[in-house]
């Protein structure tokens, strides 16, 4: 190789690498908003599994307060729109009541559990936004 086709060698490689790192750099997060909401219930843990299955980098959720002090995945004040219970949801308690609601068949889940699910291997990399909802009825 001559000096010229060498150096013409090492600008393309040098522009290959360069516009893969700022590929990279520029590619926007995908991130599963209440988990994938269009197909499985918003907020349960097959909902935000299920976004991490079809490749979001990171989940958006809710958590609020339920009356006995639960932190529990909920977008709304109210259980009405999202499961088989009613009322709100600083009003009830997890225990005895909202621990056996369903969202379409699906539990409610705790925080905890949705720590839980980001710790399995397959989901180390996932970042997960958390909007903290506090009482604004
Ligand atoms: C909601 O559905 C679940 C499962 O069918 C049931 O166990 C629970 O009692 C129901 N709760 C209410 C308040 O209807
Ligand atoms: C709903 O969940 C219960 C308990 O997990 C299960 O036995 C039942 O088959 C499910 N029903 C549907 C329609 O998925």
């Amino acid at each position: 190789m001559s000096f010229f086709n060498l150096r013409i060698f090492f600008l393309i490689s040098l522009s290959i690498l360069y516009h893969n790192v700022l590929a990279q750099q520029l590619l926007p997060l995908c991130i599963g908003h209440r988990g994938y909401p269009d197909k499985f219930p918003e907020n349960t843990l097959e909902s935000l599994q299920k976004a991490l299955n079809y490749g979001a980098d990171a989940l958006e959720s809710d958590v609020r307060l339920t009356k006995d002090g639960q932190v529990i995945m909920m977008h709304d004040t109210t259980l009405d729109r999202t499961t088989n219970g009613t009322g709100l949801v600083d009003d009830k308690n997890w225990f005895d009541y909202i621990e056996y609601l369903k969202s379409d068949n699906e539990s409610i889940p705790i925080f905890q559990d949705v720590l839980d699910l980001l710790k399995r291997d397959e989901n180390k990399d996932v970042l997960l936004i958390v909007d903290i909802k506090v009482n604004d009825r």
